[in-house]
């Protein structure tokens, strides 16, 4: 079996399933927040896990707060920025390229909260272009309450500009929230030296338990409490701490440090497969390939073959990856990302995505190569548009 899709969702690594399957084993279970030695025991190790993470994330520990995954922690952020947001600034900078949680809240505090969005082109490429999110800030400067452009893209692993951002955001005085939901644990990230004010973190995309993840923040006085609660994460996140997916995150990432020297071996083993794949398929389109991308991301399409005919073709030998395209009743759409980057129809609705990881076998792309050709040699044949 080869698992192509860390995108959606990273299996448990190794090291986090011996920990787990010790961990059951301890009896060390109590609510965080009692005062009984058994519930301090706990809550110490919470405090142990912000040291690790942050050890891994390049921030203070108390930069750090927990929560259940990246839509949460996104929600948290836009909350606190938007709704706290002085009158006189109602400009939000986006892309277009956003993860769906940032479109749908976005909708949201514009057509209930009064905001504007302001979009910021990307080229053919999926990348943002630097000069036009120069000039919106340079005209709307005043009036911006934020800037949110993610790290890298769930679809097309393309890597967005952070640092250039973050600093004509900082020349400004703007808020730069960046999703890092994709960079963290795959990618080069040190948060101090990102600039980025606010980004986030989700369990299950990085080999620890679903359900958890966490918010950096660079100033956290500008956090607004989001669910209430006790005084759980300093007052501004209520409910128990999930302790034990907590504990998987901090090994989880501490795991990634080890381990993201392999990460260059990664990439050259996709590169190479893209090279061959467009060597044999001369139609075959690589999505965003001359972007800086996460090492092990293709996103591949054939013009007039479905993403989702090709899934299946893979999946009949065990290699499961999947389609960036909505789909519903077999009529698969060209994804909003993809429209974005003004990726034509016959190309935006045969995309498969494709996302290995540093944990995986080199031959992995090999197999996947295989399997690849005969599904196109067979579907060209039965073209569907
Ligand atoms: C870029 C990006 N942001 C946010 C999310 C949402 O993350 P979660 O599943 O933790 O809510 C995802 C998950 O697919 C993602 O890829």
């Amino acid at each position: 079996m080869i698992y192509a899709d860390y995108n959606g969702s990273a299996p448990l690594l190794p090291c986090v399933k011996d920990y787990l399957k010790r961990r059951l084993e301890t009896d060390l279970f109590a609510n965080p927040n009692a005062i009984h030695s058994m519930g301090q025991k706990i809550y110490s190790g919470i405090e142990k896990c912000r040291e690790v993470i942050s050890k891994s994330v390049g921030c203070y520990p108390d930069q750090i707060f927990f929560n259940s995954g990246s839509s949460e922690g996104i929600s948290h952020i836009l909350f606190s920025c938007l709704e706290y947001a002085p009158k006189n600034k109602k400009i939000i900078i986006a892309s277009g390229i956003e993860h769906a949680v940032i479109p749908s809240a976005l909708k949201y505090y514009e057509e209930r909260r009064g905001f504007e969005i302001k979009k910021v082109d990307v080229n053919q490429d999926g990348v943002i272009e630097l000069e036009s999110l120069y000039k919106l800030i340079h005209e709307f400067n005043s009036s911006i309450a934020l800037v949110t452009i993610m790290a890298a893209n769930n679809e097309t692993g393309a890597l967005q500009p952070i640092r250039d951002i973050s600093q004509l955001c900082q020349e400004n005085n703007i808020l730069f929230f960046s999703d890092t939901t994709q960079l963290i644990g795959k990618g080069d990230f040190h948060f101090e030296d990102s600039g980025i004010d606010f980004a986030v973190c989700s369990g299950h995309k990085v080999g620890a338990l679903t359900g958890s993840g966490f918010i950096l923040a660079k100033n956290p006085t500008l956090l607004r409490s989001y669910i209430f609660g006790s005084h759980q994460e300093r007052g501004l996140r209520g409910g128990t701490q999930n302790y034990m997916a907590i504990e998987t995150l901090a090994v989880a990432l501490d795991d990634f440090m080890k381990n993201k020297n392999k990460l260059p071996l990664l990439e050259e083993a996709r590169k190479k497969f893209e090279a061959e794949l467009k060597k044999d398929f001369l139609d075959c389109r690589i999505i965003g390939e001359n972007a800086q991308r996460l090492a092990g991301t293709s996103l591949i399409s054939y013009p007039g073959i479905h993403g989702q005919a090709i899934q299946i073709e893979l999946e009949s030998h065990n290699i499961f990856v999947t389609t960036s395209a909505a789909c519903s009743d077999n009529q698969p759409e060209t994804s909003h990302v993809l429209k974005e980057m003004k990726i034509e129809d016959d190309i935006g609705r045969g995309v498969i995505r494709l996302s290995l990881s540093y944990h995986q076998n080199q031959n992995d792309y090999e197999m996947i190569l295989k399997a690849l050709a005969q599904a196109f040699n067979k579907l060209k044949k039965i073209k569907a548009y």
